[in-house]
């Protein structure tokens, strides 16, 4: 189903970027979990444009969600959760003269196929990026309780085109280097990186393009044992979740495909016994094998494309006459999408590795 997610937990995503909402439904979370809105808010905040910020799009929303049920007295019931975010700083106009024309590498085209042409094109519709927001908002409510159960998430920019941060350490990843990023208005490990990259971002805006990049997203806490093989696994379901972020061309898990070009003596990861708990050495699986937690960080890469609307003149067709012409994008774009990504990763695995355990075992606090 479009738009529908299901693995333990049910998500659901409506909306388009101009109408007059977007929002989501979260069904069969674990009941009697306390939330904090303000915390969520918070986490939200870091997917949101900022004022003045020429790395983002100029379109900024509040993003304040109005819940509309599922959360009782600060807890969450267990019954659907349903949040609606109105959309509030929208601009029409920019797309009047491009209706018609289909954004190279933007889903214009394939959504006019697919619904006939009676999509709402303004500003992407359904398929906007400003979707991550209620996702973002879901996952919110996901990391929160994974929270209470011992399991942190965190993620950061690893690369924007050829400039890179420092990779997460595989096997010692606390708690304090895996939130790092999401403390800071540019989400890198390494700031002076992160210079580089915003004058990166900045130079192809300047240029009426855009740049890509890599998320680098780790979970811990997760026990080992939780995932299922074949279809199931924990790569699997968090793949299905990753590849619903628009832009979104890569997913890999540990070592990935540089996996491939090492002997198997060098990509296994040796295990030990130590204070009566097994751990590997190494962490080349990423967490995973089988598609079941091994107990060490779960570490994922997520390859974004770079932004499809520019401003730079290209080919393309009116999707009413089929004939040839060109199209130069303006409005308001992000130049980069990579940095309002890093809080959507980590709301997407979080939805995932909720509904593994969910899905699996339940969640309970024992504290
Ligand atoms: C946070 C975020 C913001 C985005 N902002 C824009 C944008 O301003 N302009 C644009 O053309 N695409 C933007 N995108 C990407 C498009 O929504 C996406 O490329 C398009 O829907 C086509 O889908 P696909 O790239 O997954 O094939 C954004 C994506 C994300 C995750």
């Amino acid at each position: 189903m479009s738009s529908t997610w299901t693995h333990g937990i049910k998500l659901t995503l409506f909306g388009e970027s101009h109408g007059n909402g977007i929002g989501m439904v979260l069904d069969h979370l674990p009941a009697g979990m306390p939330i904090n809105l303000d915390k969520l808010t918070a986490f939200t905040a870091r997917r949101t444009a900022k004022k003045g910020d020429t790395t983002s799009t100029a379109r900024t929303e509040t993003d304040q969600p109005e819940f509309l049920s599922g959360i009782y007295q600060g807890k969450t019931t267990g019954t659907p959760l349903a949040a609606v975010i109105h959309n509030h700083d929208v601009k029409s106009e920019s797309y009047r003269d491009i209706a018609a024309l289909a954004r190279p590498g933007h889903a214009d085209y394939t959504g006019y196929l697919r619904y006939q042409g009676a999509n709402d094109p303004r500003g992407g519709g359904h398929f906007s990026g400003r979707l991550t927001a209620p996702l973002t908002l879901a996952g919110g409510i996901c990391i929160q309780i994974l929270e209470q159960v011992g399991v942190q998430i965190g993620a950061h920019i690893l690369s924007i085109r050829d400039i890179t941060d420092r990779a997460f350490p595989s096997v010692s990843l606390s708690t304090e280097i895996l939130k790092a990023a999401g403390q800071k208005d540019f989400p890198v490990l390494d700031d002076a990186a992160g210079e580089k990259m915003i004058a990166c971002i900045n130079d192809a805006r300047l240029r009426e393009d855009s740049v890509g990049g890599v998320v680098e997203c780790g979970v811990t806490g997760l026990p080992a044992g939780i995932g299922s093989p074949m279809f199931d696994g924990i790569e699997n379901t968090l793949s299905s979740l990753l590849f619903g972020i628009p832009a979104v061309k890569g997913v890999s898990f540990g070592d990935g495909f540089d996996a491939s070009a090492h002997y198997g003596s060098e990509n296994n990861d040796p295990f030990i016994a130590e204070n009566g708990q097994i751990a590997t050495k190494t962490n080349h699986a990423g967490g995973i094998l089988g598609g079941i937690s091994t107990g060490m960080p779960i570490l994922l890469r997520v390859a974004f494309k770079p932004t499809p609307s520019i401003s730079r003149t290209q080919e393309t067709i009116n999707l009413k006459t089929g004939e040839n012409t060109t199209i130069s994008v303006h409005g308001r774009h992000d130049p980069c999408v990579v940095a309002r990504a890093v809080p959507v990763v980590e709301a997407a695995a979080a939805i995932g590795i909720l509904g593994q355990m969910v899905a699996q075992c339940g969640v309970h606090i024992t504290k």
